[in-house]
């Protein structure tokens, strides 16, 4: 079971594994995301895949749904070389009763390295990189969170920060405003972490009452309104309503929503006038965001997506390094 320790890599960090924002700090971020940036190009088949993580297998373990991580991450592996293993919660034996760690377990015997694993509890993909830390006296598997709960998406928020440095290099000039669902979102937990500790100059959060979070860290801003979120704010973020981690009491009606909350391009006008927009996706075109902002040109949607392929590469680097 014992696979050779890959040789290092200019360029590349060694992470035992990455549950959380809390697993890195500055350097370790900062590092990722030059990486990431070097293998752009690759990432989004522009120049020719690699071979660093070849006779590697990473498994896909998703336990909810998924269309971007999923998919990046499959790209991501493929791009460096690696086999993908994709299971499916919904036809697999965890349907049967079949526990995370017996399920990690039975692909780890057939010999897969890095595990992304996303879980609809909070603590599931820590709980599973604990248990098998226990286990594996010198961890030979690679856990990687693709969204645990409410609580961590730490490659999205990699994704994210990688995306603004792109666009607005000087983090510490900035003032970025997440704006929806903050409650239930994982996007707006990781990121309240990862952005402070790259510098960021100014953090606000606005949230309907019900949907803004009781967990903010210290010096983020609290709103309850869209429009001093939005103004002169140079990167703005907006949020999908997480109906599926909602009470019933809880749901809001898509049509009020949008007028109260919706971002269209009147609202943007409030923001700087070179301001970029940000949105993890999927998006709910005019629940939370106009198609005329969404399409439009200060939309970086679709920049996310293909930094999100470069991120994960630069993250199962790190991981199988050392292993
Ligand atoms: C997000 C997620 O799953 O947390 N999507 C994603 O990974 N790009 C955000 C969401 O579902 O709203």
């Amino acid at each position: 079971m014992t696979t050779p320790a890959l040789p290092p890599r200019p360029g590349t960090i060694a992470l035992p594994r990455l549950c959380d924002v809390d697993d890195l700090d500055r350097t370790s971020a900062l590092a990722l995301l030059d990486r990431a940036q070097t293998l752009h190009a690759a990432a989004l088949g522009r120049a020719p895949a690699l071979s660093s993580l070849a006779g590697r297998t990473v498994a896909n373990l998703f336990f909810e749904n998924s269309t971007r991580t999923r998919t990046s991450f499959s790209l991501a592996a493929r791009r460096l070389g690696a086999e993908v293993v994709d299971f499916h919660a919904h036809t697999s034996s965890a349907g049967k009763g079949e526990s995370l760690l017996d399920t990690w377990a039975t692909l780890r015997a057939m010999g897969c390295d890095a595990f992304v694993v996303r879980h609809g509890n909070d603590d599931a993909v820590t709980g599973l990189a604990d248990q098998i830390q226990q286990r594996e006296s010198t961890p030979a598997s690679a856990i990687i969170n693709a969204g645990s709960g409410r609580h961590a998406h730490p490659t999205q928020a990699l994704l994210d920060a990688l995306t603004i440095r792109q666009h607005k290099p000087d983090l510490s000039a900035l003032t970025v405003a997440i704006i929806g669902d903050i409650r239930h979102s994982r996007v707006a937990r990781s990121n309240l972490k990862l952005l402070p500790m790259l510098g960021i100059g100014e953090l606000r959060v606005a949230a309907p009452p019900g949907l803004q979070a009781d967990d903010l860290p210290p010096g983020v801003q609290r709103l309850d309104a869209i429009a001093p979120a939005l103004a002169g704010a140079d990167v703005v973020m907006m949020l999908r309503l997480q109906r599926e981690r909602m009470a019933a009491a809880e749901v809001t009606d898509g049509a009020g929503y949008f007028r109260d909350w919706g971002l269209d391009a009147q609202r943007l006008a409030l923001a700087a006038p070179d301001a970029i927009v940000m949105h993890p996706g999927p998006i709910n075109r005019d629940v939370e965001i106009a198609s005329e902002v969404a399409d439009g040109p200060q939309s970086v949607i679709l920049a996310q997506v293909g930094n999100g392929v470069a991120v994960r590469m630069a993250v199962l680097e790190a991981v199988l390094r050392r292993r």
